[in-house]
C-alpha cells in the first residue's frame, strides 16, 4: 500500500522571536520574524519572510503568507486569510513567485474574524469588519466592511 509523504507542523529554528512572545501550539511557523510581546494563537500558519511587529495579536486559524508585513499593536482576528497570489495568469502561480504581490499592514490595524486581505497596503488606525474582503489599498483611517470592503464609518479615536 502507498504511504503519503508525511510532514508535520512545527516552529522551525529559523523563526526570529522578540522578547516575551507567546505562541499557543500547534502552529506552523517558518522563516518569519515576530516582534516583542506579540501573541500567536493556535492553528496559525506564518510563512517565510513575514514580519510582524510588537504587541500584535494573531488569533487562531489565521493564515499569513509570504510577502506580508504587519505593524505594531495590530489585531488579526480568527481565520483571517492573506493572499499573495491573485491567479493573475488564470490560475495559481505554481511556484512562479514573480507573480506574487505584497501586503503591508500599518500600526493599530484590527482585522475582524474571517476577513480576506488581498495584496494591498492598509494605513495606520484602521478597523476591518468580520468577513470583509479587502481588494484595494486603504489610505484613510476608518472602519471598513463588506465585500468588496468599503468605508462605513470614521474611527472615533486613533487610540
Ligand atoms: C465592522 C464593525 C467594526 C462595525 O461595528 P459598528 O461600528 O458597531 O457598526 P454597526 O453595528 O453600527 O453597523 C453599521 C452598518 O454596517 C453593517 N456592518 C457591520 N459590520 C459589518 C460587517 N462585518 N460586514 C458587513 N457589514 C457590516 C451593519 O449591518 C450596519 O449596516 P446598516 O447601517 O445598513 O444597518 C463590526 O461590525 C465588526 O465586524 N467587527 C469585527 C469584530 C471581530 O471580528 N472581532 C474578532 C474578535 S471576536
Amino acid at each position: 500500500m502507498n504511504q503519503p509523504n508525511l510532514k508535520s507542523v512545527s516552529i522551525r529554528d529559523d523563526v526570529v522571536f522578540g522578547e516575551n512572545v507567546t505562541v499557543v501550539q500547534p502552529v506552523n511557523l517558518y522563516g518569519c520574524e515576530i516582534g516583542d510581546k506579540t501573541f500567536i494563537g493556535p492553528f496559525v500558519e506564518i510563512q517565510k519572510d513575514v514580519k510582524i511587529g510588537q504587541r500584535t495579536r494573531v488569533q487562531s486559524h489565521a493564515f499569513i503568507c509570504e510577502l506580508v508585513s504587519i505593524g505594531d499593536d495590530c489585531f488579526i482576528g480568527h481565520g483571517v486569510m492573506f493572499i499573495n497570489d491573485l491567479f493573475a495568469k488564470g490560475g495559481p502561480a505554481r511556484g512562479d513567485t514573480t507573480l506574487w504581490k505584497n501586503t503591508k499592514i500599518g500600526n493599530h490595524v484590527s482585522i475582524g474574524s474571517n476577513a480576506t486581505i488581498l495584496p494591498v497596503e492598509i494605513c495606520d488606525h484602521v478597523v476591518i469588519g468580520a468577513g470583509a474582503v479587502v481588494t484595494k489599498n486603504i489610505t484613510q483611517s476608518g472602519i471598513y466592511a463588506g465585500n468588496p470592503a468599503r468605508k462605513i464609518k470614521d474611527l472615533e479615536s486613533n487610540g
